[in-house]
């Protein structure tokens, strides 16, 4: 029995459907069940601001596949989880962590990742790090692109070029370490196939879908100005600003061989990202 934390998101739908692709045993831990009603998935109350939900939660449980939601918390929820995953037994911790989470110095968010690897680390429970790059859906979950109209992406990614990866991708290799095997101690970097930068991205979604997306690159001061009126906590402007200077710099535009190492494959391009988002596949 599997249990997978942030079902409801990005990545853990993704792992979902790949676990239910494979027929699988799995429950999905939720805070908000009632979201996956119809989806034919076992669920139980899961929150990681209420520790007393993990024991009940991790009952016949025999690996985790662990993500955590942004948050400066990040390192105490992991610790919280692996001090019930011992005493339940569990054999198996797949983390969703991020890349460069092994950069010295490195960046915050990544150094966030970092110290809740180690707590698992330190644990003695085996464990798989997934460490993805930028996902081709923060186009639309974060950077402001409208599916539904012509847009205006302002990003203080200038003209630098990422690795996108296509949260299936990553959905699909948690799905595949959680019920395969050799994966322990092992962890992955999970990148697209091809570096391209935020207009290019922007040219193909616009293509696929119809609209007219238009890139904006625009100082970093503008983009924290921004964050700041809306009120976002200075920890996160300056995480997020982190990784945006990652890209701007040219820091996050080599692929990695996770995804094909994993799943024998090639990872999808953000061509075939953005044809099947148009066609309502994801
Ligand atoms: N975006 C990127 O490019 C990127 C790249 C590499 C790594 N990452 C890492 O990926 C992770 C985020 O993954 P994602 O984008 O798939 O997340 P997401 O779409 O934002 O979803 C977050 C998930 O966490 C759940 N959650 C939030 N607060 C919770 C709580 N108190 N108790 C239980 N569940 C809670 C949410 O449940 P509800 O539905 O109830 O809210 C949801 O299922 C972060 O660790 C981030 O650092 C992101």
């Amino acid at each position: 029995m599997i249990l997978v934390t942030g079902g409801t998101g990005t990545i853990g739908s993704s792992t979902v459907k790949a676990l239910q692709a494979k027929g699988a045993r799995f429950k999905v831990g939720a805070r908000s069940p009632d979201k996956l009603k119809g989806q034919g998935v076992e669920t139980v109350l899961f929150d990681w601001d209420k520790p007393e939900t993990f024991g009940p939660a991790l009952q016949g449980v025999e690996k985790v596949f662990l993500l955590t939601p942004v948050s400066d918390k990040q390192t105490q929820y992991t610790q919280a989880l692996v001090d019930a995953a011992k005493k339940a037994g569990v054999k198996h911790i797949v983390k969703l962590s991020v890349m460069g989470a092994d950069a010295e110095p490195g960046i915050s968010l990544g150094r966030l990742h970092r110290s809740s690897e180690k707590a698992i680390k330190d644990s003695g429970i085996a464990w798989t790090m997934l460490r993805p790059t930028y996902f081709m859906e923060n186009f639309f979950n974060f950077y402001g692109a409208d599916p539904k109209k012509d847009s205006t992406v302002y990003t203080t990614h200038g003209n630098g070029k990422a690795v996108w990866v296509d949260g299936r991708d990553v959905g699909e290799v948690a799905a595949a370490v959680l019920t395969g095997k050799g994966h322990e101690g092992k962890a992955y970097e999970l990148t697209g196939p091809e570096a391209l930068d935020s207009a290019e991205a922007l040219t193909i979604l616009g293509e696929a879908l119809g609209r007219k997306y238009t890139h904006v690159p625009v100082p970093e001061e503008a983009g924290r100005k921004a964050m700041k009126d809306q009120h976002m906590p200075d920890w996160i402007v300056d995480g997020l600003s982190e990784l945006a200077a990652l890209i701007r710099n040219g820091w996050a535009a080599t692929p990695a061989t996770g995804v094909k190492d994993v799943l024998g494959r090639p990872p999808r391009t953000f061509k075939e990202y953005a044809k099947d988002y148009a066609a309502g596949k994801i």
